[in-house]
């Protein structure tokens, strides 16, 4: 349940269309309970429950989860073994919640590399939400953004050489088509929970002008309503993408 005072603080017509989250704090959270660092990514598995939930009531279009960095698959065997379970086991649980509430899901990152079990489940999950549209839903799953814009550059350097793209027609636009996020629009709102004030290889080309919100708490203990404070945090930003204050306000017009 949402808290009702924060609820009515949002401006419904102002939402961010698109929310991007670096759910950070797994770690920690299992350490200050001495538990394994596997119960912490467990426990985050109910705030991402939560913000699915609190994004799909609001009525946010996109919602995107830096779930696994593929720095993150350098971490030590177990532990790695252990998300990709989880992740199997969300997606599983998660289908018929989806097709319920008109979720898609998509991913960004080089799901190839995923263990077989991981890939079947996200292709079926894909398959079976193709056609839902009241959110879409992204799971950035060994997902680097550097590697992203390098794959970008050799696939437009290809489609030049081979004469499907012209020099002259490379530009920010064109550019942008060739990233994992082609149909999706760029983050409005970035979160980074645990108190850490970076971006950690996340979106970096989408992110020009996003508008960024730390917060200390650690992933395992956001909740809707933290989504709630973010959001009305944003509304109280002033966006100007680079423009005077009166020519921003004149294209809010
Ligand atoms: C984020 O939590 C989840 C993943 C990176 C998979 P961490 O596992 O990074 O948690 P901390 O930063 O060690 O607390
Ligand atoms: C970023 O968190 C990646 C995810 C949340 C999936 P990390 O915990 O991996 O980032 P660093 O290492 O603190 O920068
Ligand atoms: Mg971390």
């Amino acid at each position: 349940m949402l808290d009702e005072k924060l609820l009515k603080k949002i401006d419904m017509q102002r939402l961010p269309v698109h929310v991007a989250i670096i759910m950070d704090g797994n770690g920690r959270w299992a350490k200050k309970r001495h538990l394994p660092r596997i119960e912490g990514h467990r426990a985050g598995v109910k705030s991402v429950d939560d913000m699915v939930t609190t994004a799909r009531k609001l009525g946010v279009k996109a919602l995107t989860l830096y779930a696994l960095s593929t720095e993150n698959l350098s971490r030590p065997k177990d532990e790695v073994r252990g998300l990709m379970k989880l992740l199997q086991e969300y997606l599983i649980k998660e289908l018929l919640r989806l097709c319920r509430e008109n979720i898609r899901l998509e991913t960004i990152g080089e799901v190839e590399q995923l263990t077989p079990v991981v890939r079947e489940a996200l292709k079926k999950v894909k398959e079976e939400t193709a056609g839902n549209s009241a959110m879409v839903l992204i799971l950035a799953l060994n997902y680097g953004a550097r590697a992203e814009i390098v794959e970008a550059v050799t696939k437009m350097v290809r489609q030049v050489q081979n004469g499907g793209l012209r020099e002259e027609d490379i530009d920010e636009s064109s550019f942008s088509r060739f990233l994992h996020t082609s149909n999706l629009p760029e983050p409005d709102l970035l979160i980074r929970t645990s108190g850490e004030k970076r971006v950690s290889n996340f979106l970096l080309w989408q992110m020009a002008y996003t508008e960024l919100y730390f917060t200390d708490t650690l992933w395992p203990d956001f909740r809707g309503d933290d989504l709630l404070r973010a959001i009305i945090e944003f509304q109280g930003r002033d966006r100007r993408f680079g423009l005077t204050e009166e020519q921003a306000f004149s294209l809010k017009r």
